[in-house]
């Protein structure tokens, strides 16, 4: 029996930290389940999942580990003692689990609704239901560390780049979506309102597929990648940097920042930063490359946002069927960022001992090969869920 399947067994097992972490079927979360699991951390883990059951908590999050590279042996090592059902959104279960959650020594909080759409549980889940979760966490006296993941685009538009980490924030209308908004609202909420709780946040950057696994656990935010090279035209020059992390990196970095005795902040940007952010043009040779292809170099376009609906003719010959309305709402909506042109320092990261992270040229080959089957509007899914 594993030694989460009973309250009372915590105690007896002086040695093996809990640690409970939110958002395992998902992208991040389920890049750092994979990872402490490799770590030989499984047994102490603890998953907060949205289910009925524990068991069919549990089938979702093998189903994902197992898009993380997990294997099965693995997959089949974790019991349904480690799932804690929760929904973020109705937190009424939280009274029914506070003693389950007093019993853990760090929370590597993971889940959130990450979406740019306009999606009406953003609010409730992001700011209300973490908050409601935090607030029962900040009770505990056994309690460590709070990894809260944040997001370095709550940092807002109209910055001047390399932006360093700041407990500033915008006003929530300047914000470019509700997301951001949200994800900026609840870091300022727990760190002014729950004195008691050992909140550290880390904000990741923007997260692209995975060293080894390429888009195969998610193909989140590839597509706009794919999309901009096959239209010929985007809103970014191509000599411009964007800032671009694998999953796998991000996952490395939380568990560092999570388990870490001592940190010298509590807040962190994990990101590719001055050192190993990629220009527009470099990716675009990496990409031609890995798909046996000419860059698209000169014939590259750089148009503006209003312009970006006179590509639309060419959508279908191009990138493939799919719905032009959907095509065009997204390719605004990640302008919108892509334009910002961020460069996200990340000096506080890698002195805290955390490896230098890799830039996105380094893998890129590995996200085109596991995308060939995948058209760009399907993988476009991704993050329109
Ligand atoms: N991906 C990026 O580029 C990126 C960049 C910066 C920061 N981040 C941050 O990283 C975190 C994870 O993002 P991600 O990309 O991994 O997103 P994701 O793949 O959509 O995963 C979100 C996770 O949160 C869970 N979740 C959503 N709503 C919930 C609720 N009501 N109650 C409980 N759990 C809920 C999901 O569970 P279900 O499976 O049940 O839906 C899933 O496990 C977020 O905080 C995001 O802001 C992501």
């Amino acid at each position: 029996m594993n030694a989460l399947t009973q309250g009372n067994m915590f105690t007896s097992v002086a040695t093996r930290e809990h640690i409970l972490l939110t958002g395992a079927t998902g992208f991040l979360g389920g890049s750092v389940a994979a990872q402490l699991m490799a770590d030989g951390q499984g047994a102490g883990l603890c998953f907060l999942v949205r289910a009925d059951t524990p068991h069919q908590g549990l089938e979702r999050l093998r189903d994902n580990l197992r898009q993380h590279g997990v294997s099965e042996r693995d997959c089949l090592a974790l019991d349904a003692g480690q799932i804690l059902c929760g929904d973020l959104l109705d937190t009424s279960w939280l009274a029914r689990e506070t003693p389950r959650l007093m019993q853990m020594d760090r929370v590597i909080n993971c889940a959130a609704v990450a979406s740019f759409s306009k999606n009406p549980t953003i609010w409730p889940v992001n700011v209300e239901g973490t908050f409601a979760f935090a607030e029962v966490l900040a009770r505990s006296a056994r309690l460590k560390r709070f990894l809260h993941v944040g997001t370095a685009m709550c940092c807002g538009p109209e910055r001047e780049s390399p932006i360093s980490e700041s407990w500033e924030f915008p006003e929530a209308e300047q914000q470019l979506v509700d997301y951001t908004a949200s994800k900026a609202e609840i870091e300022r909420r727990m760190r002014e309102e729950l004195p008691g709780l050992p909140l550290v946040v880390a904000r990741p950057s923007i997260v692209v597929g995975h060293r080894s696994l390429g888009c195969q656990a998610s193909g989140s935010i590839f597509w706009v990648f794919r999309m901009g090279f096959a239209l010929e035209s985007f809103t970014c020059g191509l000599d411009e940097q964007i800032d671009v992390i694998p999953v796998d990196y991000c996952a490395e970095a939380l568990i560092g920042l999570a388990r870490k005795p001592q940190l010298n902040h509590d807040l962190y940007h994990i990101s590719a930063g001055h050192g190993s952010a990629c220009t527009f043009a470099e990716i675009d040779r990496a990409f031609a490359l890995a798909n046996g292809a000419e860059p698209v170099g000169e014939r590259y376009r750089k148009v503006g946002v209003d312009d970006l609906k006179s590509l639309a003719n060419s959508f279908e010959s191009r990138i493939g069927p799919a719905n032009p309305r959907l095509v065009l709402r997204a390719l605004r909506l990640y302008s919108g960022f892509a334009d910002l042109n961020y460069l996200f320092d990340n000096s506080r990261l890698l002195e805290e001992g955390i490896a230098v992270p890799p830039r996105f040229t380094d893998y890129l080959e590995v996200c085109v090969r596991s995308s060939s089957e995948v058209s760009i509007a399907a993988q476009m899914q991704w993050d329109f869920k």
